[in-house]
């Protein structure tokens, strides 16, 4: 359950969660993000005065997000159980009721009971409600053959598209299991500890006695054993701590700001690593985002943290087109955490897979090759460049490298612990292997997927 779910206020009826939680499904299912698609869907289809209760949020997003964590399930259910397709309005109830139905959240008798009142509420679906109804109880008769089956094609198991599952696999071939199993967990909750405010001992011990139970996963990095609202976690409205995942805590340490040093961030929102920059070191960072919306993040994300001020410009401006920030003066340090596929951060974002067409990966990789080349000349004789990408494909990554290195002569790359000659490809760990993994402090244990590549200009 997530933690706008434990707000204060009456619990909502099921069947009204069913209603905007299907309505945020058939959105999903057309193109639209998750977080896209339930800001629209509760606008629209709260109840009289319930649109901006967090019960309502809270539970409506649980709904949404345990149905795309089992999208290919859901996908094989519908063509199993619905001969003739439905109308998309009705699809989508089935699905998110189906989903809850495999999650087991709820009593038999009760879902399919609130199910048909969500269908009866909507003039889209009333007419389907006596269909809604028989579906689900043919579901509940062959549930035990219809899931078994339905596991037996690992795609559907891993909940991937099928040309997604075959790219993990040419890439990485036996390891590729390991990748899927992790990115079907539940998202870790880690914070990065402000060291402007506070270490990571102090914090921990702050957190135990509020009686959050948290285990150190990286130099800055705690985990949080269950995920907790950010307003429940000690030293967060301070500026103590952020939530940031291990693996994007390996950004700042590894670009190198040294005191007075000129620092750009491109693509900086929310602010999450331009904020990480400016508590280690004392250097000066342009932040530039391109999206006004999100330069507003960056700046809350600084003054939170004690950063706001001299040392951070926030610049809304396109990377792709320096003169829309840039002075002239070339930058000691540039950090491209670029635009992708986001194929590394699924168990954050289940909906990515679904959302992305196979030709998007090619297309975002010639848009990063064009960020490189344009933000190269910005940068200083003997400045480094870091690239990330929070993804696990190879053509954003290692292969990116290799490219831009081949085509800039003055670039070469600089060795990252554990790294490779191109960079260095962090697979997403899993939480059941923290316990065991011991961990060198070189990188953490626990982790999203990231590549990086650490480049200097000779
Ligand atoms: C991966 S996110 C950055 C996350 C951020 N570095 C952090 O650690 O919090 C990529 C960001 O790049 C921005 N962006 C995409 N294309 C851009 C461009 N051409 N110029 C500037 N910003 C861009 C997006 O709006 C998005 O906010």
């Amino acid at each position: 359950m997530s933690a706008e779910a434990h707000a204060a206020g009456p619990s909502p009826a099921l069947a009204d969660v069913l209603v905007v939680a299907s309505a945020a499904w058939a959105r999903l299912r057309s193109g639209q993000s998750l977080e896209r698609a339930l800001e629209s869907a509760l606008r629209e289809q709260s109840p009289p005065g319930q649109h901006g209760d967090g019960r309502l949020s809270g539970a409506v997003r649980d709904v949404a997000a345990s149905a795309v964590r089992r999208c290919a399930m859901l996908e094989y259910l519908l063509g199993e159980l619905v001969h003739r397709p439905p109308d998309p309005a009705v699809a989508a109830l089935l699905a998110v009721s189906l989903a809850q139905l495999l999650a087991r959240s709820y009593t038999e008798f009760t879902l399919v009971d609130q199910a048909v009142r969500a269908a009866r509420a909507r003039p889209l679906t009333a007419g389907a409600a006596a269909m809604v109804n028989a579906v689900l109880r043919e579901f509940l008769r062959r549930r035990d053959a219809l899931e078994t089956q339905a596991s037996s094609d690992p795609a559907r198991r891993f909940n991937v598209p099928p040309w997604w599952l075959a790219r993990l696999q040419d890439e990485y071939g036996a390891r590729a299991t390991a990748v899927l199993t992790a990115q079907l967990e539940e998202p870790p909750l880690v914070l990065r500890v402000n060291c402007r405010r506070a270490t990571p001992a102090q914090t921990l011990a702050e957190l135990r006695a509020a009686g959050i139970d948290a285990s150190p996963v990286g130099a800055s990095a705690l985990w949080l054993h269950r995920a907790t609202a950010v307003e429940r976690i000690p030293g967060f409205a301070a500026g103590m701590v952020s939530v940031q995942d291990a693996g994007a805590q390996l950004a700042a340490p590894w670009l190198s700001a040294g005191t007075g040093m000129r620092v750009l961030d491109a693509c900086a929102a929310p602010g999450g690593k331009t904020a990480h920059l400016l508590e280690i070191a004392d250097c000066r960072v342009d932040a530039v985002e391109m999206d006004p919306q999100r330069a507003v993040l960056i700046e809350s994300n600084l003054r939170r943290l004690g950063l706001a001020g001299e040392r951070a410009r926030v610049l809304v401006g396109d990377i792709l087109r320096p003169r829309s920030f840039w002075e002239g003066v070339p930058y000691d340090r540039i950090l491209l955490d670029a635009p992708c596929s986001a194929s590394g951060v699924v168990r954050r974002h289940p909906d990515v897979p679904w959302l992305r067409r196979p030709s998007d990966v090619a297309n975002l990789a010639t848009r990063q090759a064009k960020m490189l080349h344009t933000l190269w000349p910005l940068l200083a004789p003997a400045g480094r460049l870091l690239y990330v990408v929070c993804s696990v494909f190879a053509e954003e990554g290692r292969r990116q490298i290799a490219t831009f290195v081949r085509r800039q002569p003055a670039a070469r790359v600089l060795r990252l612990p554990h790294g490779g000659p191109t960079g260095l490809q962090l697979l997403p760990t899993s939480i059941a292997d923290v316990a065991t993994e011991p961990g060198d402090g070189a990188v953490p244990v626990l982790h999203d997927g990231f590549f990086y590549a650490l480049l200097e200009k000779i």
